[in-house]
Formats: structure tokens, sequence, C-alpha cells
């Protein structure tokens, strides 16, 4: 059995720099077509010199496959609606960051206060630039994102025109604001629809599942479950793949993310067939986020095959998600 998706799409993804960028980056441009990439490198990539010398460090650490990097922008509220309109030249979007909220997030904003983000926010609007967002505060844990969900609820309302994405949910009320706010949309990663705080925490600590936002409960999951598996038109794949290496997660403070990019389009194939939604897949890994992002991205064709597909125990020094396990799907031929 196989099936066949084109122009696979992350739309949020985080591909560092350096020795880090050159072992993960090939390793997603096998087989995706392009990606939305994420600034929090350190420092944030926050100025278009910065912007266009990562992406352009980005193509040649991907230089043998078709690969787009989509860039975006660290936000900052004092950017001037001049530089924002030169930045829309380059980047799809800005990504918020509450300060401190999670990895390299220090430089973020400090306060979510509309009025605060105004001007920055109805220059966005009126560019056409997304707004990207990681929707947490700094309360208890589990409650970080729906706590959000009023500051969602405020930006929508201030700016109808604004196309904003509540970026890797993780909770039921994240979903049910999809359909109360026309200009809301999200990215949904693979591990949120894999597992629960107990795949966590809930045996033996897994510091490889670690991640911000933490996964939740399961009446979240199956709530994600819900809009990816029937690719509801304002939900796109993002993985958050997040490498980190082995020192930083096996170690006594672990770093927050789950390394998902080379394993993300066979895991994904794998829970859509269990769940009879094959026939979706293709919305939510591209058609979705091509609608929303208005884009096109370059061909390619990838086809996987329902053949066991064992995942290496690490990819350099990093630990994938589903290390040294085996999958139900594995991906044939990608052109
Ligand atoms: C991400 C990282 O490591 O950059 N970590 C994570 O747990 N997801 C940052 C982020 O997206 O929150
Ligand atoms: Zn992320």
């Amino acid at each position: 059995m196989t099936h066949t998706l084109y122009s696979p799409l992350d739309m949020h993804l985080h591909l560092r720099d350096s020795a880090m960028l050159q072992t993960v980056a090939p390793l997603s441009a096998q087989s995706f077509s392009g990606g939305l990439i994420m600034p929090n490198l350190v420092p944030p990539v926050s100025t278009i010199s910065g912007v266009l010398e990562y992406q352009q460090r980005i193509k040649e650490a991907t230089k043998n496959e078709t690969f787009e990097p989509l860039m975006t922008l660290f936000f900052r509220s004092d950017y001037t609606r001049e530089f924002l309109q030169q930045a829309s030249l380059h980047v799809k979007a800005l990504k918020l960051y509450p300060s401190g909220i999670t990895t390299n997030s220090e430089g973020g904003v400090a306060s979510m206060d509309v009025e605060v983000l105004r001007p920055v926010l109805q220059a966005m609007s009126d560019l056409g630039l997304v707004l990207c967002v990681h929707g947490e505060t700094n309360g208890f844990v589990m409650d970080r994102e729906k706590e959000f969900c009023n500051i969602y609820e405020d930006l929508a309302s201030a700016f109808p025109k604004l196309k904003i994405i509540m970026e890797h949910i993780t909770t039921c009320e994240s979903v049910a604001l999809l359909d109360k706010y026309e200009n809301l949309y999200a990215t949904i990663t693979l591990h949120h629809l894999l597992i629960t705080l107990d795949d966590v925490v809930g045996g033996m600590l897994k510091p490889h599942l670690f991640c911000k936002p933490i996964a939740k409960r399961y009446e979240d999951k199956e709530a994600l479950l819900h809009v990816a598996l029937q690719a509801h038109p304002k939900v796109m794949f993002g993985s958050d793949s997040a490498p980190h290496p082995i020192s930083k997660k096996e170690c006594c403070g672990c770093a927050a993310g789950v390394f998902t990019s080379p394993i993300a389009l066979q895991a994904l194939a794998e829970l859509f067939d269990k769940h009879n939604a094959l026939a979706s897949l293709q919305s939510f890994v591209s058609n979705n986020a091509q609608a929303i992002y208005a884009y096109t991205p370059p061909f390619k064709e990838v086809v996987l095959v329902k053949v066991p597909y064992r995942v290496p125990n690490s990819y350099g020094d990093v630990v994938p998600m589903f290390a040294d396990e085996t999958l139900a799907w594995s991906i044939q031929s990608v052109r």
C-alpha cells in the first residue's frame, strides 16, 4: 500500500545554526518542499540582513534538495512601519514570543497589552504580514495556553484583517477558537497528536518528549486529532521540530523541544492510516498552509509506503522521537 503526498510543508520549524543547521536542515529538505523557519536563534533574527544571511545559510545547507525556507522575523514592539514594509519583501510572518516563555525567547515582548502592540500589529495587518504567536502565559504549566485564549481573542477582535496563527496548539480551548474568529488559524505538531503528559512524566521521565507547550490531557489530544484528521481548513502541520544536542536533553535542566522532522511524514501516514483519514493528509501537510499563506511551494512528490521503518537512535548528536522504534510507514521515494 502506498500514499503519495505533493509538496509537504512544515509550517513551524527550528533549524538552528552552525553545526546543528548542517545536521538537521538536510533532513527536513529530504522530504519537505519548504518550511516556515523560526527566528529564535541567539541572538534572535530581528534585522533584514539577519533574515537574508540566515536564509542563505539554510539554502547552502540544503542545496542538494528542493526546499524553500520561508523566513520569519522575531517580533519586537518597537519596529517601525518603514522597517516592516522593507521586511515584508523577505519574510512571510513575524513570530511573537512572550518574554522568557520558551527556548531563546528572552528578548520577546514584555507586555501582551493590545495598545502596546498596536502600532506594529496595525502595520503588519496593512502590509499583509502574518502574526505567529507562541501563546502561553507564565501561569501554572498546564494552564498557560488556556490562560492565553483571552489574549488571542483580544488580538483577533482588535485586528480583524490580521492573520493570526496560534502556534503548536495543545488544548481543546484553542481548538474552539478556530471557529469563533475568522482570522485565527493554528499549527499542530506531530507529537501533540500522539502524546499526553502521561507519556512525558507518567512513568519514567522522557526528556526527549519534553517540550513547550507541554503535552496536555487525553481530551485535548482528542480535540487536536478531531481537527487534524479532517484537515479542518484552518489548521496546518507545523512540526515544531526543535533539536537540542543529547548533552542538553539528557542532563539536569533538560532543554524543551522534540526532534521530529526526519520521521514526521512516516508517523503522520501511520496515524492518519490508523484513523482511515489518509485522504485528508495532503490538506493537513500542504494545501491548507498554501491557502492560509497564499503560497505555492516548489513541486515535490513523496511516495510513502506501508513498510516498517526503523528509526535511527540518533542523527548526529540529536535523538529523534521514536528513536530505535519501528514505524509502520516508510518513505519509498522522493522526486
Ligand atoms: C522550541 C525550541 O527549542 O526552540 N522548543 C519547544 O519546546 N518547542 C521553542 C518553541 O517553539 O517553544
Ligand atoms: Zn517552536
